[in-house]
C-alpha cells in the first residue's frame, strides 16, 4: 500500500501521548524563509511534493510520532501558509535574524508547556516519524542529555555545520564560516534537527548572541551554552536521504522522484501489479489495496483510496475518489473529488466522474459527464450521457434509480430523478423526473422521408457542377 502517513484522527492529535522519552513533545518548524532559489511567487514550504506542501509532509510526520502542539515559525506576508498548516500555530518572524532568533518567536506560544521541544525545517520534509522516535528515545532515562542533534555524514559535507564531539558526547556546533580548518574536516554535520528539554531552551536562547560571522543569531550555539551550564549534550545518527533539503526547482523534482519510487515499490511491496511502475505518479496520501491492477501512465492527485482487486487501466486521472472492491477504471477514464465508484462499478473510457456515487455494478462505459449524481445499482448510462448540473448558477442534482437505463447521448438536466428501472430514449432531453419502470422520450417522434437520400445526393451534385461551370467561363 502506498499508504498515507498521516492515518491518525485529528481528535487523537489533541491529547498529549508522551511517547519515546515518556516526556511530552512539543515541535517548532522553521518556515520563515521565502526560499529565493525557488524563484517563486509563493513562499518556499508551499511547493508540493507527491501532491503535498512541504510543510504538511512535516506535519503529517509529526502528527504520526504524536508530537503537539506544534507551532510554525512564518516570515512576513505568509498568510497562505498558515492558512495551510492551520489549526496549528503561526508565529511570524518579522525579520530573518537567524535560525536562533527564530526559534525564540515561538516561546510565547509555547508558554505553559513542560517536556521536550523539537526544532525540525519546513523545507525537510523526508524526516521519518521513525528517526523523531530515535532521538527521543536518546532523551529517556534518568539522567538524559539535555539536547539531542540528528547528525548525519553527507557526502559533501560542503556549507553544514560541523559536530564537535568530545570525551562527554556533543561539546559543540561550529558553522562553516567560523570554522577552523581543522573544524572543517570533521564529516560529521548538523541536519539542523534537533530536540531539547524546553527549561533548558527557553533559559539558554536569549543567551545567544549575533557575534558570528553572518551576524546571525545561531541555533546551533545552544549546544555549547548548554555544555558552560554543565548539561550534556548527545548526537543520533540520521540517514543523508531523509534530510534532503529543498532549494530550489531541480531539488524539488528530485525529491518527487524520490518518493515517487519510494511509493511505487510500497504499492508492489503491498500486492499491487503496477504495469509500468515508473509512469504511475501517486500522492502522499494515496491507499492503494491488495490485488489492485494499476496499468500505466495513472496519476493519483489527493485523496484517493483503491480497495482491493479494483482494475485501473491506463491513463487515468484520479483524484478525491474512492474506488471500491472489483471495480473498474479506465482507460482515458477522470475522477474528480467526490466521485465514489461502488463495487464491481465500470467507468469507461472518456468518462468524467464529479461529486457521484455509482452505487454497486452500476456501468458509465463511454464519453460520459457524470457530476452531483446518484447513479443506482447495475443502472447502465449510454455513451455520451451528460448530467447538466450547473445552469450558470447553481449545482443540482440527479438522481437515477436502480436498473435504469439510460440512451445515448441524452442530456438529463438537473434537478431531476429518473426512477428505478425506468428507461430513457436515446437522444432524450429529461427535464422532468421519470417515474420508476416509464420510457422518457422526446415529442416530436421520428419523421421518414421515403426516397429522400437519392434526391438529395442529385441535388447537391447539380449544384457542385454548375459552381464549376461557373468558375471555367
Ligand atoms: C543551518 C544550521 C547548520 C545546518 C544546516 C542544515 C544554523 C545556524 N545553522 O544552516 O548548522 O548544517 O542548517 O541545513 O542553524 N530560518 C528561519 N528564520 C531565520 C533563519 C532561518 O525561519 O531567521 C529557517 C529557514 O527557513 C530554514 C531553516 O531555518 O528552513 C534553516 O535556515 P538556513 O538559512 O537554511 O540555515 P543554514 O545556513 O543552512
Ligand atoms: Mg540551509
Amino acid at each position: 500500500m502506498a499508504k498515507s502517513n498521516s492515518s491518525k484522527t485529528p481528535a487523537a492529535a489533541k491529547k498529549a501521548a508522551p511517547v519515546g522519552s515518556g516526556r511530552p513533545t512539543a515541535a517548532i518548524v522553521l518556515a520563515a524563509g521565502q526560499g529565493t532559489r525557488m524563484k517563486s511567487r509563493h513562499p518556499k514550504v508551499m511547493h508540493k511534493v507527491a501532491g503535498r506542501t512541504l510543510v504538511g509532509h512535516v506535519l503529517a510526520t509529526l502528527k504520526d510520532e504524536a508530537v503537539r502542539p506544534v507551532v510554525v515559525v512564518i516570515g512576513p506576508d505568509m498568510g497562505p501558509v498558515a492558512k495551510a498548516v492551520a489549526p496549528h500555530k503561526t508565529v511570524e518572524q518579522t525579520e530573518r535574524l537567524g535560525t536562533g532568533h527564530a526559534v525564540l518567536q515561538a516561546h510565547g506560544a509555547l508558554r505553559g508547556f513542560e517536556g521536550d521541544v523539537l526544532i525540525v525545517y519546513g523545507d525537510t520534509p523526508f524526516v521519518t516519524a521513525a528517526t523523531y522516535a530515535r532521538m527521543r528515545a536518546a532523551r529517556a532515562g534518568k539522567k538524559p542529555p539535555a539536547i539531542v542533534v540528528l547528525g548525519f555524514e553527507p557526502k559533501d559535507p560542503g556549507g553544514y555545520g560541523r559536530l564537535v564531539v568530545g570525551k562527554k558526547g556533543l561539546e559543540r556546533i561550529v558553522e562553516v564560516k567560523d570554522a577552523s580548518h581543522k573544524e572543517r574536516k570533521i564529516r560529521l554535520c548538523n541536519s539542523g534537527i534537533m530536540l531539547v528539554d524546553a527549561a533548558v531552551l527557553w533559559r539558554l536562547l536569549p543567551k545567544v548572541t549575533n557575534k558570528n560571522a553572518k551576524g546571525e543569531f545561531y541555533l546551533t550555539d545552544l549546544v555549547g551554552l548548554a555544555r558552560k551550564a554543565k548539561f550534556t549534550c548527545a548526537v543520533v545518527n540520521g540517514d543523508e536521504d531523509e534530510l534532503l533539503g529543498i532549494n530550489s526547482r531541480a531539488e524539488l523534482a528530485e525529491a518527487e522522484a524520490l518518493l515517487q519510487g519510494r511509493m511505487r515499490r510500497a504499492a508492489l511491496e503491498n500486492g499491487a501489479t503496477l504495469t509500468d511502475p515508473s509512469t504511475v505518479y501517486f500522492s502522499a496520501d494515496t491507499v492503494v489495496g491488495q490485488d489492485v491492477e494499476i496499468g500505466p501512465f495513472v496519476v493519483f492527485g489527493p485523496g484517493v483510496v483503491v480497495a482491493d482487486e479494483a482494475v485501473i487501466k491506463g491513463f487515468c486521472h484520479i483524484e478525491g475518489a474512492s474506488i471500491a472492491r472489483r471495480a473498474v477504471v479506465g482507460p482515458h477514464a477522470r475522477l474528480r473529488p467526490g466521485a465514489e465508484i461502488g463495487p464491481d462499478a465500470h467507468v469507461g473510457n472518456f468518462v468524467e466522474i464529479k461529486n457521484a456515487v455509482l452505487e454497486q455494478g452500476a456501468k458509465v462505459n463511454h464519453l460520459t459527464y457524470v457530476g452531483d449524481a446518484r447513479v443506482g445499482p447495475a443502472a447502465n448510462i449510454g455513451a455520451g450521457t451528460i448530467t447538466a448540473n450547473y445552469d450558470g448558477f447553481n449545482k443540482s442534482f440527479t438522481d437515477i434509480g436502480a436498473k435504469a437505463s439510460i440512451g445515448s447521448n441524452s442530456v438529463l438536466v438537473a434537478p431531476v430523478k429518473i426512477g428505478d428501472g425506468a428507461i430513457v430514449a436515446a437522444g432524450a432531453v429529461v427535464r422532468k423526473d421519470v417515474p420508476a419502470d416509464a420510457l422518457a422520450v422526446n415529442e416530436g417522434g421520428q419523421k421518414n422521408l421515403a426516397g429522400f437520400a437519392p434526391r438529395y445526393r442529385a441535388k447537391k451534385k447539380a449544384e457542385k457542377a454548375a459552381r464549376s461551370a461557373r468558375r471555367k467561363t
